[in-house]
């Protein structure tokens, strides 16, 4: 007889592939959804577009089981809770942390608490977390004000926390980057680039490269590089303003709700990594991560948009010369596209940026393929198809 939980195991979750980087005891009651896995696609459009010889891969972790990069961290943060015997586990989340915790409690049947920004994330990712039954807390403030309150709960509740500040999370998000490495024969590429947020992801992942390193899996560092977006570059002004010492927060703003976020949790790790790896830190408006985002959907992977401030990102790394002729970069894909509908339909209907010049908008345009509302008769489509032969469009 095998329990539901030992059968799911062999599905080969993180845990089971990667055990013995991972804190886990032989006695840890493992929840798994058969996490990880994820494909590393290389993408001859994507390194064209790029130019200047370079390699483009990317990281999908939207292929995960609720569909973002979250889910490595949680089904080892999510076994710990039950081992610990916690009946409760809570986050604050910009969308992504809140399903992922919300599905791995349903699973290993804890209970689960969510408080996120109200009207601040998509519905995709809320509806998520009330599927897998979480008690969900729209709160009236940014994600910024539901952890801090998250906090102060903690002090006084029976629940167990777990943000990307929780060590467990940050050890399982880990496997992203021995999972990337094994997928290049343990021959780095030279650039790795993420999002940047709570700044959870990039200090898992450069600590991972870093142990890499030290126990002589890899003979060279991949630069790690975090990009954020312009109304929320918390990392960015630390970096530029305070030389990495201090943090400087900012009050978020942008499109890319996963990374609305003024106040990051973990920015000391990231300021440790980026110098650490020799990565850098850069910053993209929200026409460029539009930009991306439709690029990205146009190679048929796409993603949401957070996850593409990676490619803005690299755009700018190559114009600076920081990434250079020939070398080889990994775009971290952290959310799948479905996501964020409403971003993507905005987006192609031409609504997305109301007010904005016609000039700001020109990138855009050949990118957008807004839905086409015919008659149903074979004439109208045959008109529509010969149309797009002509335009390209
Ligand atoms: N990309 C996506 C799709 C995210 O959901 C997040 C963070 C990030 C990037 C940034 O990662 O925070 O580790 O720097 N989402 C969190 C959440 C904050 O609550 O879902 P980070």
């Amino acid at each position: 007889m095998h329990s539901t939980t030992t059968k799911s195991q062999r599905g080969g979750g993180v845990i089971e592939r990667y055990r013995e980087f991972l804190p886990v005891s032989p006695s840890t009651p493992i929840i798994s959804l058969g996490e990880g896995n994820t494909p590393l696609i290389y993408s001859p459009r994507l390194s064209e577009r790029i130019g200047r010889g370079c390699e483009v891969f990317v990281k999908n972790e939207g292929v995960n089981p609720t569909g973002s990069f979250k889910d490595t961290g949680m089904t080892v943060a999510a076994s710990f809770a039950k081992q610990a015997g916690f009946r409760w586990v809570a986050c604050a989340s910009t969308g992504n942390t809140s399903a992922s915790m919300a599905a791995y409690a349903a699973r290993g049947g804890l209970r689960s608490l969510v408080l996120v920004p109200d009207g601040k994330i998509s519905w995709s990712k809320l509806s998520q977390a009330l599927d897998y039954s979480a008690v969900t807390c729209q709160l009236r403030t940014d994600f910024d004000g539901c952890l801090r309150l998250l906090q102060e709960l903690v002090l006084r509740a029976p629940v167990y926390q777990l943000n990307s500040i929780n060590p467990f999370r940050l050890e399982g998000q880990k496997t992203l980057a021995l999972e990337l490495l094994e997928q290049f024969d343990w021959q780095p590429p030279d650039h790795i680039i993420v999002p940047g947020g709570n700044l959870g992801n990039s200090s898992a992942i450069g600590k991972a490269l870093l142990e890499m390193r030290d126990l002589g899996l890899i003979s060279r560092l991949p630069k790690l590089s975090v990009i954020q977006a312009e109304g929320a570059n918390a990392l960015v002004r630390t970096l530029s303003e305070a030389g990495g010492k201090q943090l400087v927060p900012v009050q978020a703003e942008t499109q890319a709700t996963a990374i609305r976020i003024g106040n990051p949790a973990s920015w000391k790790k990231a300021v440790h990594v980026i110098e650490a790896t020799g990565g850098a830190c850069e910053q993209v408006s929200e026409i460029e991560i539009a930009q991306a985002k439709a690029e990205i959907g146009a190679e048929g992977i796409g993603c949401e948009p957070a996850s593409a401030v990676t490619l803005a990102g690299l755009k700018k790394l190559v114009q600076q010369g920081f990434v250079k002729k020939d070398e080889s970069v990994v775009l971290v894909l952290t959310g799948n596209l479905l996501k964020d509908p409403d971003f993507t339909m905005e987006f192609h209907r031409g609504d997305l940026f109301k007010g904005a010049s016609a000039e700001a908008e020109a990138p855009l345009k050949p990118l957008r393929r807004p839905p086409i509302v015919l008659d149903a008769t074979l004439e109208a489509i045959t008109k529509t198809l010969e149309e797009a032969e002509k335009t390209g469009a």
